[in-house]
C-alpha cells in the first residue's frame, strides 16, 4: 500500500539562489523565500525541496558544503531557516533539505584533515598511489578531467566523481557514516521534513583494484542511514537521486517495506535526447521510446516502489524549451500539456521553480555569459578541441543548467522583481511578459491552469491509486493513457505537437462535466466536450463513468 504521506504530496524545488532576492545582494536568499510563502501557498504544493543551503565556496552552487552544520551566509542565518520552516508550516507546507553526501567541498575541514593525514579524518576519502607517476586508472569526472586529481599536501591522489573541487567521501570509513547520520539527525530536530539525497547511488564503491560503484554496498549503506536517522520517524520523506537506476534497482530502493527510500529520481525518461551527454549536440527526442518507457516504469513500478516525477530541474534545460515550444501561440498549450502528461501519471509530481509560469531557456550569446561549473569545464574542452565560439555557444546552449538557473520573473519590473540589486546570472529578456504579476490574475494564464491541476491532483483519488494503462503506444506524438481502479478510470490525453489527431467514440467523455481540466477552454463546453479532434498541444484529463468502460470492452 502506498504510504499516506505520500498520496497528496506536490513537490516544488526552489533553487534558493535564484528565487528572491531580500537584501538586494542580487543572490536569492531565505528570507526572499519565506516573502514568497503566500504564492507557494496558494499555488497548493506541499513541500518545498531547497537545494543545498549550507556553507559552500560554491564551486557547483552549493552541492560543494564546505560546513553541514552552517547556512551558507549568502542565503541567511539558522535562525531565518526556523522563520521559513515555521512560516511554511503555518501554510501547510513543510520544507525538504538536500544532502549532498557522496562528496563535500575540498574546502570541508574533513578533507582538510584528511590531507594532512589527521587522526580520524585520515581515511575520510578515497586516497590512492600514482602509478609510474601518473594517476591510478580511472574514467573521465561528470564535470571533465580526470577522476583522479594529485595532492600536493599528502602527495596522492583523491578520487572525484564529479568536480576536482567535489572529493568523495569514503563511505567504507564507520565514522563517515556516522557523521552523515548526525547531520540528518539535527536537521530533523529542525523541523526538516523531507531529504533529498544528492547523487546517492554513488556512495557505494568497491575501492580495489579500481574504484567502481557498488549497488550492494549503496544499499548497505542507505540502510544503516537510515536506520540511525530518518527512519526513526516514519513521517519523514525522503527522495534519491539515483542517476543510474533502472526499474530493478528503484523497485529495491523503495520497496513499501523493505527499501530504504519513499522515491528515487530516476533518469530514464530525461536522458533520452542525449543532453548534456558527450558531444552536447542537440539531438531528436523520441516520443515513442518515452511513450515505451513511460509504459514500462508506470507497470512494472507502482504499488511496489514509488518515484518522483519530473520534467525539469536545476539540471537540465527547461522544460517548456526542451519538450514544448516558445513560439508565443503555443508556450501556453505546450507548458500546460506538459504539466497535465505528468500530473497524470503514478509518482510524485515535482515542480521546478518557473515552470509554473512558463520560464523557457535564455538567449545566450557568449560563453562569459554562462555561470555553471559543468558548462564552463565543457566549453574549455571543447575549446581545446578546435571548436569555435559560436559552435560551443550553441551546444552550451541547448545544454547548459544554467538555462534553468536564471533568475525567477515575478513582475515587469527591473530584474523581474527578483531583486533590486544586479543578479548573479542575467535575467531572461522575456521576463517583460513571462511573469508572476501578470498571469496571477488571469484565469487563462499557465499559473492558473497550474493550480487547478494541483488542486485535483489532491481531490481524485485515482490520482495515487489508479493502475495505469497506455491507449494508442504506437501513435508517435499523442500520449493518451488511462489511470484505472474498480470501474472508475481517469483519462490523460496530451498531444506533445502541433498536430492533429482524431480520438475514437469511445473514449469519448460522456458529459461536459467529466472533463476535470483541459487546456484549451472550450473543451469543457457542452458544444465541444465530445469532439473527437485533437488540436495542437492540446491536452484533457476526463473521467469515463462504467458505461464508459463497458463501451470499450465490447
Ligand atoms: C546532482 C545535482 O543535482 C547537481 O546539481 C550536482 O552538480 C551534482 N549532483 C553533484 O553534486
Ligand atoms: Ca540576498
Amino acid at each position: 500500500m502506498l504510504p499516506e504521506k505520500l498520496r497528496k504530496q506536490v513537490i516544488y524545488q526552489i533553487y534558493p539562489r535564484s528565487f528572491k532576492d531580500s537584501n538586494n545582494d542580487g543572490i536569492g536568499d531565505l528570507n526572499g523565500i519565506r516573502s514568497q510563502m503566500d504564492y507557494l501557498a496558494c499555488l497548493g504544493v506541499t513541500m518545498l525541496w531547497l537545494t543545498p543551503i549550507f556553507k559552500s565556496p560554491n564551486r557547483d552552487n552549493g552541492y560543494d558544503v564546505s560546513n553541514y552544520y552552517e547556512i551558507n551566509p549568502e542565503f541567511g542565518s539558522e535562525s531565518d531557516l526556523e522563520k521559513l520552516i515555521d512560516s511554511a508550516h503555518s501554510k501547510n507546507i513543510s520544507i525538504m533539505l538536500d544532502m549532498v553526501f557522496n562528496h563535500t567541498s575540498d574546502q570541508h575541514d574533513w578533507f582538510q584533515k584528511s590531507r594532512a593525514r589527521e587522526y580520524p579524518y585520515t581515511d575520510f576519502y578515497i586516497w590512492k598511489d600514482g602509478v609510474d607517476g601518473r594517476a591510478p586508472k580511472g574514467k573521465e569526472a561528470f564535470f571533465g578531467g580526470d577522476v583522479w586529481q594529485f595532492d600536493d599536501l599528502r602527495k596522492q591522489y583523491y578520487y572525484h566523481t564529479f568536480d576536482k573541487k567535489q572529493p568523495d567521501l569514503n563511505w567504507s570509513e564507520p565514522l563517515v557514516r556516522k557523521k552523515l547520520a548526525d547531520v540528518v539527525n539535527y536537521w530533523i530536530k529542525k523541523g526538516v521534513a523531507g531529504f533529498r539525497f544528492d547523487a546517492i547511488d554513488y556512495i557505494g564503491k568497491k575501492l580495489n583494484p579500481i574504484v567502481e560503484t557498488d549497488i550492494e554496498l549503496t544499499h548497505k549503506y542507505l540502510n544503516e542511514l537510515k536506520k540511525n536517522s530518518y527512519g526513526q520517524d516514519n513521517s519523514i520523506i525522503t527522495v534519491g537521486e539515483t542517476g543510474a537506476a533502472d526499474l530493478k534497482s528503484s523497485r529495491r530502493y523503495t520497496d513499501f517495506k523493505t527499501g530504504e527510500l519513499d522515491m528515487v529520481f530516476q533518469f530514464e525518461f530525461m536522458n533520452l535526447d542525449g543532453v548534456r551527454s558527450d558531444d552536447w549536440i542537440k539531438k531528436e527526442f523520441p516520443i515513442i521510446k518515452l511513450k515505451k518507457l513511460v509504459d514500462h516504469w508506470q507497470k512494472g513500478l507502482f504499488f511496489k516502489g514509488w518515484s518522483g516525477q519530473f520534467l525539469g530541474s536545476h539540471d537540465f534545460p527547461r522544460l517548456v524549451s526542451r519538450f514544448g515550444s516558445e513560439t508565443s501561440g503555443y508556450r501556453f498549450l505546450s507548458a500546460s500539456m506538459l504539466a497535465t502528461f505528468l500530473f497524470g501519471l503514478q509518482g510524485t509530481p515535482y515542480i521546478y521553480q518557473g515552470d509554473e509560469i512558463g520560464m523557457s531557456n535564455f538567449p545566450w550569446q557568449r560563453v562569459d555569459q554562462f555561470r555553471d561549473i559543468e558548462s564552463l569545464n565543457f566549453a574549455g574542452k571543447f575549446a581545446k578541441q578546435g571548436l569555435g565560439p559560436e559552435e560551443i555557444v550553441k551546444r552550451l546552449a541547448d545544454n547548459s543548467r544554467d538555462n534553468a538557473r536564471t533568475p525567477f520573473q515575478w513582475s515587469n519590473d527591473q530584474y523581474a522583481g527578483f531583486s533590486n540589486g544586479k543578479p548573479w546570472l542575467a535575467v531572461n529578456p522575456n521576463f517583460k511578459t513571462v511573469n508572476v504579476q501578470r498571469e496571477i490574475n488571469d484565469n487563462t494564464s499557465l499559473l492558473n491552469y497550474y493550480r487547478r491541476l494541483i488542486k485535483i491532483r489532491k481531490q481524485e483519488t485515482l490520482f495515487f491509486d489508479g493502475d495505469f494503462k497506455m491507449l494508442d503506444g504506437e501513435n508517435d506524438s499523442l500520449f493518451f493513457y488511462e489511470r484505472f481502479k474498480d470501474d472508475r478510470r481517469l483519462l490523460v490525453v496530451a498531444n506533445f505537437s502541433e498536430k492533429r489527431y482524431v480520438l475514437e467514440n469511445k473514449f469519448l467523455p460522456k458529459n461536459e462535466k467529466d472533463i476535470l481540466i483541459a487546456n484549451y477552454s472550450d473543451r469543457s463546453k457542452k458544444e465541444l466536450f465530445s469532439d473527437p479532434n485533437i488540436r495542437p498541444f492540446e491536452s484533457f484529463i476526463y473521467l469515463l463513468d462504467k458505461e464508459g468502460r463497458q463501451n470499450d470492452q465490447k
